[in-house]
């Protein structure tokens, strides 16, 4: 519901910015140029003109991600592409600074950035009192919902008939944090990817897998014999996190991130990802 609120207003947005469109083909195709190398880091090229390196004046950028999150990322060839690639790479250029990508497991994105390994996380990662804790949060960029596959023909029917049931989710995220406060430790099973914790409910060793909307979609589509359930378990915003005393590149993401919602950039980006249904 929320979703198609925002891509109504991207519609809205569109029809009443002529420049809309102009800017996130060029961040599209530089998000897609990046490389990555042994699965470890992807970066890529800010650069707008064919032949022009992007302005480095402003350095690197570092995002930190584990990208085995579609449509947020994932990898095309040797690329992470996806709607946090594109935002990221936008952000950049805003900054006039590179965009490098390190994947790494989502367990460790927070104290990456916290001991300045990485600069900014933008992994589908959602604000929560104790992320805040540790790190600070722009401002939000997206929603997502806490939603719940299971097998075709589960009786598994609402996020009250997992009591009692076993559930797999990907290690630290906000799934395997509510799950294990309100169905217990002992019924949780946390795997490193989403796509891991899938497997899992396809051999039966999970009943349900409880992750975000729209990745929990893209592996629903994927993978034969598994369906999403359409009740919501919990609504979240998505933000990008920065180390606490990094206020200045805070600001200056949170600008960047204005204007990008401003211009319509945004909505675009999300809207190449996300289909209207
Ligand atoms: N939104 C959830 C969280 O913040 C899950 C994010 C997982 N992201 C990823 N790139 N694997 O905990």
């Amino acid at each position: 519901m929320k979703k198609l609120v925002l891509l109504v207003a991207a519609a809205f947005m569109c029809a009443s910015l002529a420049a809309c469109g102009s800017s996130s083909n060029s961040s599209s195709s530089a998000a897609a140029s990046g490389s990555a190398s042994a699965g470890a880091s992807a970066s890529a090229s800010g650069s707008t003109e064919a032949d022009e390196p992007s302005t480095t004046d402003g350095g690197t950028l570092t995002m930190g991600t584990n990208a085995a999150f579609p449509p947020y990322e994932y990898y095309e060839n040797d690329h992470v592409v996806g709607i946090d690639a594109e935002i990221a790479q936008a952000v950049a250029e805003k900054l006039g600074m590179e965009l490098k990508i390190e994947d790494m497991d989502f367990s460790s994105l927070i104290t990456a950035v916290q001991t300045g390994k990485i600069d900014m996380v933008l992994a589908g990662m959602t604000v929560t009192e104790d992320r805040l804790k540790n790190v600070s949060f722009s401002d939000s960029y997206a929603t997502g919902i806490q939603s719940i596959i299971v097998a075709e023909d589960s009786e598994i029917a609402s996020p009250d008939d997992l009591q009692g049931h076993m559930i797999g989710v990907q290690e630290s995220t906000t799934g395997h944090i509510y799950c294990s406060d309100d169905y217990g430790e002992d019924s949780v099973v946390a795997y490193t990817t989403g796509a891991n914790a899938v497997e899992a409910l396809k051999t039966g060793k999970v009943d349900a897998v409880v992750i975000d909307n729209e990745p929990a979609k893209a592996f629903v589509a994927a993978n034969e014999g598994l369906k999403l359930l359409d009740t919501e378990y919990v609504t979240e915003d998505y933000a990008i996190a920065i180390a606490k005393d990094n206020t200045e590149l805070l600001d200056k993401i949170n600008n960047a991130l204005k204007e990008l919602k401003e211009d319509g950039s945004l909505d675009e980006i999300i809207g190449e990802y996300i289909k209207a249904e």
